[in-house]
């Protein structure tokens, strides 16, 4: 009989939003899961993690994390994404299919579970919708669902085809998946480059207009409700389109949205930077564009609501020669997984969020949103006796300067680079296994 591996937690304060628990506890794990939350639990034969002065949450889920493998592993890789999520709390992430080949067999879908099998993070995958995501033919989406994936979607470009999008939604009302839409119209966003508005007319910038978020949203809303199937909404940005959300959630439709943490902290003023020889910092480049500083207090809102039930860092690593170059010729996209929850602390110390709603929307809301508690993972996004062990430890009061060449991510694209934020990761717990500890530096 081999020997239970044991640790505890030991006086952090552990916030479980999934059971409403907020208490100075110790936290036991017992060969990779939850055995107990109690006070001063008995160490006789365990290792002990000192976490006082820490906050003690369930692991991070991510329902929407670009890593760049197959194809782009000089971007990123399975492995480096993977210990990027640790490092920022995650313990979970689901990886969007637009790599290449994209996601859209279950052998491709097969080929990245093995990979990242011995990761530092769990990796749920992401189907594609459409064959290459090319927008033109289904995916044989019910093989995708048996391969693992926990959701489908063309991200990085809408089922733009009305009727493909509509069959779309048939199949997956019986499959019981949710179709992750990545919101934006083509016909409507053109070539825009950025968020079309004032700053996209000073710095002379193709804009793509807020509507073209509206139009898909609109759309997938009715193509769901009448096929009865789950919508849901990736990194919303717009006022409008949280609006028609919250009014199809409140009538008890089965839409779900999630928010960045750029689109909850920058406005498109990012773009224009703040160098006095650049005339645009490219980091600020993504799809969906910042916007303005009301649809960031509507995003604030909704996420505060419980509208939107998650916040995803739609992490889209890219390497220095993809944003060292014209704006127009940039790529979209953001590195977030290591700043994620430091912008989201941030937003609780300025009073913006409740403590325990952020850790809500980063745990058991992005679980429920997608019904990823079940199998093996019953219990994932909290720390009831018997879940997976993955916790991570927050150091809510530490303030630091934003430094993207100390990630783990082989991306460095961020337009928080040098900002000041409060809040950091001080170790994360995956599956029973110390996969970060940066205690001493929190
Ligand atoms: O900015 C973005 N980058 N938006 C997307 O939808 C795709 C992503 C990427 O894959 O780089």
């Amino acid at each position: 009989m081999t020997a239970e591996r044991q640790l505890i937690v030991r006086g952090g304060r552990v916030i479980d939003p999934a059971s409403g628990t907020d208490a100075l506890l110790d936290v036991r794990v017992v060969d990779g899961r939850i055995a107990e939350v109690g006070a001063a639990l008995s160490n006789a034969t365990a290792e002990v993690i000192d976490a006082t002065g820490l906050v003690v949450s369930p692991g991070f889920v991510d329902l929407h994390v670009h890593l760049r493998e197959p194809g782009q592993e000089h971007k990123e890789t399975i492995a480096s994404g993977a210990r990027a999520a640790a490092r920022g709390g995650f313990t979970t992430i689901c990886a969007m299919p637009n790599t290449l080949p994209a996601m859209d067999t279950a052998a491709t879908i097969d080929a990245v579970v093995q990979r990242a099998r011995n990761a530092d993070c769990r990796v749920l995958p992401i189907g594609a919708v459409t064959v290459g995501r090319r927008g033109q033919e289904l995916t044989e989406l019910a093989s995708l669902r048996d391969a693992g994936a926990v959701a489908v979607s063309d991200d990085g470009d809408a089922v733009a085809d009305n009727a493909i999008a509509r069959r779309a939604y048939e199949y997956l009302a019986d499959l019981d998946l949710p179709l992750a839409e990545h919101c934006e119209d083509p016909g409507l966003s053109q070539s825009g480059v950025m968020h079309e508005g004032a700053v996209s007319a000073r710095l002379g910038l193709r804009g793509q207009p807020a509507q073209a978020e509206l139009a898909i949203v609109q759309r997938d809303i009715a193509l769901a409700d009448a096929a009865g199937a789950q919508f849901h909404g990736c990194h919303i940005s717009t006022e409008a389109a949280l609006a028609a959300i919250g009014d199809a959630r409140a009538r008890g439709l089965r839409v779900t949205a999630e928010v960045t943490p750029h689109h909850l902290f920058l406005s498109h003023d990012a773009v224009a930077g703040d160098s006095a020889e650049l005339l645009y910092d490219t980091n600020a480049k993504v799809n969906p564009p910042l916007r303005t500083d009301a649809d960031i207090e509507a995003c604030i809102a909704a996420l505060a609501a419980g509208v939107v039930q998650a916040v995803a860092t739609d992490h889209a690593p890219h390497a220095a020669v993809d944003k060292c170059c014209e704006f127009d010729r940039a790529a979209f996209g953001i590195s977030g997984l290591e700043s994620a929850w430091p912008v989201v602390n941030t937003l609780v110390s300025r009073g913006r969020l409740s403590l325990a709603d952020a850790i809500e929307r980063m745990t058991i809301g992005p679980v429920r949103a997608w019904n990823l508690d079940t199998g093996d993972l019953r219990g994932l996004g909290s720390l009831g006796v018997g879940a997976p062990a993955d916790i991570t430890l927050l150091a809510t009061d530490a303030s630091f300067t934003v430094d993207p060449e100390q990630w783990e991510s082989a991306g460095k694209n961020t337009p928080l680079a040098g900002h000041l934020l409060t809040g950091a990761v001080a170790a994360t717990i995956s599956q029973g296994r110390i996969v970060w500890d940066g205690r001493e530096s929190a």
